[in-house]
């Protein structure tokens, strides 16, 4: 038996595989706080709890895949200094936009590290704490990212801890370390904190991070979007639409992306190629604010949703609710566009949120589609990809097949998947394929008037 640890921005959840077949076994999970900063030790706690009742009995090896970006910071003894600044938290938006201009814009950073820098990336975080907390900042001696602190730590609790660790994926998230060379750019790092700092030994796909004193292999681990990218056990041509807390939105690749206009981030994978990518702040829990504006449940916003036609009477969406980051727009709103007396109805708005949601995720593919990218089907995962309405309005809006896979738990699957890479010692991860739950087609009609709507709110809103 193989885990998989998927250490999420809302919880922490171990996911338990067959290292033959990929079959989960079973599954546990337990909540942590959902904040945009958040003590290491409460990630650490949660795996305890999910941990505790004995799910790992007979594992072998384990991985962890963790959401992207968090700084977490620690001193010379290894202490964490301060609360981990997530991928979610804008508050370095400011210092994203200083650092591009000190390095001579743009295209200097692409150039660099194949991102545009927005207030996500690790290095944005790092020149925020030096400015605006010179005490904590002084402390620091080292910086990881949320999966190789829980690489260490469960090392560490083994008695197998020998030094900290990461891989390409997430490496590639920090804007200090190239996708495109393989390399750290401490000068980067220098730029944005003043100093340099320790950072983590970037290892190989199937390479191990070391043993716990009773024989269980911890494998590198990575970010939790190339987890997910990992278990689905992609096919050329497939591109992923996850609906989490983050909505986002990638395909396996051979070469670095290079994406100027900042929508595509240039990331590797967990396997030695590539992981383009699109994120957005506002995914899954657009449906939980729509429901709860209009006092329902999820399960009676999808009804409402599919009772609506195509387009919602006119009705837009552009739901910025969380601010935004493609494109950058930090301190966006939600605006709700088009009400007349006529179409102001609960299944419009039911519908709006949904089709809202989708276009900008939709803008995603369309990037993808941008840089050459094949896209023959859209794979449908996350929380919202349960919704009935999602997965029927979703085709016609991406212009794509939805497939929806199972089971859930990809982030875990795929870690697991590298756990028992790593244990296999083989040259390719192991073949566990992609198990389909349901199948859309495209529907007849069209669907251009929602998307253009979309596209000219989003205009007015970049006009500002
Ligand atoms: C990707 C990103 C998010 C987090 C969520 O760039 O910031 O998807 O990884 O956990």
């Amino acid at each position: 038996l193989v885990a998989g640890i998927d250490s999420s921005t809302q919880s922490t959840k171990v996911v338990v595989c067959d290292a033959e077949s990929g079959d989960v076994v079973r599954t546990a999970r337990a909540p942590h706080p959902d904040r945009t900063e958040v003590d290491p030790e409460r990630w650490w706690e949660a795996y305890r709890t999910a941990s505790g009742s004995g799910i790992l009995e007979g594992v072998s090896a384990i991985a962890v895949g963790g959401q992207q970006h968090g700084m977490v910071v620690l001193d010379e003894q290894d202490a964490v200094v301060r609360d981990a600044l997530l991928w979610n938290d804008t508050r370095s938006a400011g210092a994203a936009a200083d650092l591009t201009r000190e390095l001579g814009g743009v295209s200097a950073w692409v150039d660099a590290v194949g991102l545009v820098l927005v207030g996500s990336f690790t290095v944005t975080k790092l020149r925020w704490l030096a400015q605006h907390e010179p005490d904590h900042a002084a402390r620091v001696a080292r910086v990881l990212l949320p999966h190789d602190w829980m690489t260490g730590r469960i090392l560490q609790h083994g008695n197998g801890f020998e030094r900290w660790t990461t891989d390409r994926g997430d490496a590639s998230g920090t804007g200090y370390w190239s996708a495109a060379t393989g390399d750290y750019r401490l000068d980067l790092l220098e730029l944005a904190f003043g100093r340099r700092l320790a950072v983590p030994e970037v290892l190989a796909p199937s390479a191990p991070a070391g043993r716990t004193s009773d024989g269980m292999l911890v494998a590198a681990g990575t970010g939790d979007n190339m987890g997910a990218a990992l278990g689905l056990a992609l096919s050329p041509g497939d591109v992923v639409v996850s609906l989490g807390t983050s909505g986002t939105v990638f395909t396996p690749h051979d070469h670095a992306i290079r994406d100027e206009s900042g929508a595509v981030a240039g990331f590797a994978d967990a396997t030695g190629r590539h992981l383009p990518l699109m994120c957005t702040l506002n995914a899954a829990r657009v449906l939980t604010a729509a429901a709860g504006m209009l006092g329902v449940d999820l399960d009676t916003l999808d009804r409402l949703a599919l009772e609506a036609d195509s387009g919602a009477g006119g009705l837009s969406l552009l739901p910025y609710l969380d601010g935004e980051r493609t494109p950058d727009l930090p301190l966006a709103t939600g605006t709700l566009s088009g009400l007349t007396r006529t179409n102001a109805t609960p299944a419009n708005l039911a519908r709006a949120a949904v089709e809202g949601m989708l276009c900008n995720l939709v803008a995603g593919v369309d990037a993808l589609r941008d840089q050459s990218v094949r896209v023959e089907r859209v794979l449908l995962i996350g929380g919202a990809a349960a919704s009935r309405a999602v997965r029927a309005i979703a085709p016609a809006l991406f212009r794509a097949p939805v497939v929806v896979p199972r089971p859930a738990e990809y982030v875990g699957v795929g870690a697991a998947r590298q756990a028992a890479w790593a244990l296999s010692g083989a040259a390719q991860p192991p073949a566990w394929g992609l198990r389909v739950d349901s199948e859309y087609q495209v529907p007849a009609g069209d669907t251009s008037d929602v998307l253009e709507r979309y596209a000219a709110l989003l205009a007015q809103m970049h006009g500002r």
